[in-house]
């Protein structure tokens, strides 16, 4: 596969790299603020599940030039740094993260909290869209630590069969729960976002990290008839941009010439590290030894898989892309 298919296939990856973007989802976050104006009078952000850090370079851009501008960004991944964006390595689930989230905005709230956390999808739906669920209600649990009243909370969300009960969550803490799909956003993709604004909790409610979100108390079963909460479906993103779904052509419509782009961040610490290493220097094959076959039953195989020699396996090769060993 030519280093120039991915470009084709996916224009807004192409356009992310060719604009300076650490990542395509840069797009998603600008088509949300360009229908909700996230940004306006927004000086204090906590960008939640930020890595590589394309949103990071939007709140920064948009807020972190001003005076009293102020971004913290969050991922479990380490994160190549960003001018005006404080960083934190961990897990948003882990009361210890939260914690450290929650001091920077202690006495002097946050006006906007995004997050576009994706778990590692399994392919099993019901699993992926728990987990997913599970990292919005850990978004929401720092939120209702660290928003100011009014505030505003833009998530993702997979819009599956038990989203109702996300929305219900949300409606608690905002009177305005939206969900919005931007033109970057595949439309072959449940992914979505909840919009949430004028952060609002309950009479009496205390954020207390001892008790998060996360807990089973609400039955999906009465959130039917009219406890059912419907929230608007909202497309984003002017409808004459790029389609996500479509590939384009290498040459756009403005008549310039194509030209590479190599990606503006290579990520700094990726879990295909090693390979990469052993590939350059053409030691990416795998020793197999006898005792660690996973056969254990030699004794009812036919002979020549009864013993088998140690052997050097191949790895498949690579798929050349662009993320991996390339300078
Ligand atoms: C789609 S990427 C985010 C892209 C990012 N918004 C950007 O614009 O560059 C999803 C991120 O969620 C992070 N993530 C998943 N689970 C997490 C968790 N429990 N805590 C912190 N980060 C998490 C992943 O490490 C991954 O970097």
């Amino acid at each position: 596969m030519g280093r120039t298919s991915k470009d084709k296939r996916d224009v807004y990856y192409r356009l992310a790299k060719e604009n300076g973007w650490r990542a395509r989802s840069a797009f998603k976050l600008l088509q949300l603020d360009e229908e909700f104006q996230l940004f306006q009078g927004v000086t204090r952000a906590v960008d939640l599940c930020a890595a590589p850090g394309s949103w990071s370079q939007v709140l920064s851009q948009k807020i972190g030039g001003q005076e009293s501008g102020h971004v913290v960004a969050v991922d479990l991944q380490a994160m190549a740094p960003l001018p005006g964006v404080l960083q934190i390595q961990g897990d948003i689930t882990q009361l210890s993260t939260a914690k450290e989230i929650i001091q920077h905005f202690e006495g002097c709230p946050a006006d906007l909290v995004v997050c576009d956390g994706a778990p590692d999808v399994t392919g099993l739906h019901d699993v992926d869209e728990y987990m997913q669920a599970q990292l919005l209600l850990a978004a929401l649990n720092i939120a209702t630590h660290v928003l100011k009243p009014g505030g505003c909370f833009v998530a993702k969300i997979f819009r599956g069969r038990d989203v109702t009960l996300l929305y219900s969550q949300l409606r608690v803490f905002f009177p305005s729960v939206l969900c919005a799909k931007p033109r970057s956003s595949r439309n072959s993709s449940i992914e979505a976002f909840a919009v949430c604004r004028g952060y609002d909790p309950p009479e009496g409610f205390t954020a207390d990290l001892t008790k998060p979100l996360l807990g089973h108390s609400y039955d999906v079963n009465q959130l039917d008839g009219p406890t059912r909460i419907i929230v608007p479906f909202v497309t984003c993103g002017d409808l004459s941009s790029y389609d996500s779904d479509r590939s384009y052509p290498v040459d756009l419509e403005d008549g310039s010439e194509y030209k590479y782009t190599l990606p503006t961040q290579l990520p700094i610490s990726p879990p295909y590290q090693e390979a990469c290493t052993l590939k350059k220097s053409g030691r990416l094959a795998k020793e197999i030894h006898p005792q660690d076959c996973p056969i254990r039953r030699v004794d009812t195989l036919p002979q020549p898989l009864a013993t088998p020699q140690p052997h050097t396996l191949l790895a498949p090769e690579m798929e050349d892309n662009e993320m991996n060993c390339s300078p």
